[in-house]
């Protein structure tokens, strides 16, 4: 008799994007804006998605995280197919499971730095005290120690953007989604922020994909995606993880 060997377990990918597509408007005025996407963010990855103004990279990241709903195609996170659910559980899987940072202008001007960085474990039912303590650590670990009773208008540019960092990774997301964190920053500070966010995703096991137009970014991140037209038009893998470039 044969003995037979056990399949190797699946590889469990923290989200699988295949075929996406979007298509905003109708008649002969739509947008293409996704033609076909298909890309695989493994956990605790960090992915940076570059390409041209309008060449779809914050849709792609939206459907990623679901907030848009793509026209065709799957996300499935941690084996759930996000296009699929209610509004409700697809509000609930990205307060818990995700983190958010955008360009600036997400913090609450009236609530201090360790209230707005505590604001999703609060949503999520934790209690006022425990939600503070763990904000005040990530602000810790930020730099931004002595200044969590600081609303956001007290705060530099690079401040409020750890902050938004702190609040991202508050709830332990698995994934991170980041677009042009840094776009309103010096490049400096922008570059500062940058290795703070992906250090910080890093250490607390989160994947991120992050949405930018600066090439240094790439330097941070275990692999670029480049889109052009709705497209995915390379791929770079940095040294060490798979070191090779894919052009599509
Ligand atoms: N809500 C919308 N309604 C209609 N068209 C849209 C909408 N959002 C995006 N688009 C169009 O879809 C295409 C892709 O836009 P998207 O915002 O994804 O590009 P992007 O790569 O993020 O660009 P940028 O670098 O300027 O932020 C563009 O042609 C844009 O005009
Ligand atoms: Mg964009």
């Amino acid at each position: 008799m044969t003995p037979t060997t056990a399949p190797p377990p699946p590889q469990h990918s923290a989200l699988v994007a295949s075929g996406l597509t979007k298509v905003y408007g109708t008649g002969p005025t739509a947008t293409h804006a996704l033609a076909g996407v298909s890309l695989t963010v493994a956990p605790g990855e960090s992915v940076a998605i570059m390409g041209p103004s309008g060449s779809g990279k914050t849709t792609l990241l939206h459907c990623l995280a679901g907030i848009v709903t793509p026209t065709s195609g799957t996300v499935a996170w941690r084996g759930t197919d996000i296009t699929t659910l209610g509004e409700t559980r697809r509000t609930a899987l990205r307060r818990q499971d995700f983190g958010f940072v955008f360009q600036s202008g997400q913090l609450l001007p009236e609530l201090p730095a360790v209230e707005n960085a505590a604001l999703p474990l609060m949503l999520g039912g934790t209690s006022r005290q425990e939600a503070t303590r763990a904000a005040a650590g990530w602000l810790a670990h930020l730099g931004l120690a002595g200044m969590e009773d600081r609303r956001p208008g007290e705060l530099s540019g690079g401040q409020a953007q750890r902050v938004a960092i702190a609040r991202a990774l508050v709830g332990s997301p698995g994934v991170v989604f980041a677009d042009e964190p840094t776009g309103a920053l010096d490049q400096a500070t922008g570059n500062e922020v940058l290795s703070v966010l992906t250090t910080a995703a890093r250490s607390s096991g989160a994947a991120l994909v992050i949405v930018t137009h600066d090439a240094g970014v790439a330097r941070h991140c275990s692999r670029t995606v480049t889109m052009r037209d709705g497209l995915v038009a390379g791929e770079y893998h940095a040294p060490g993880t798979s070191n090779r470039e894919v052009a599509r």
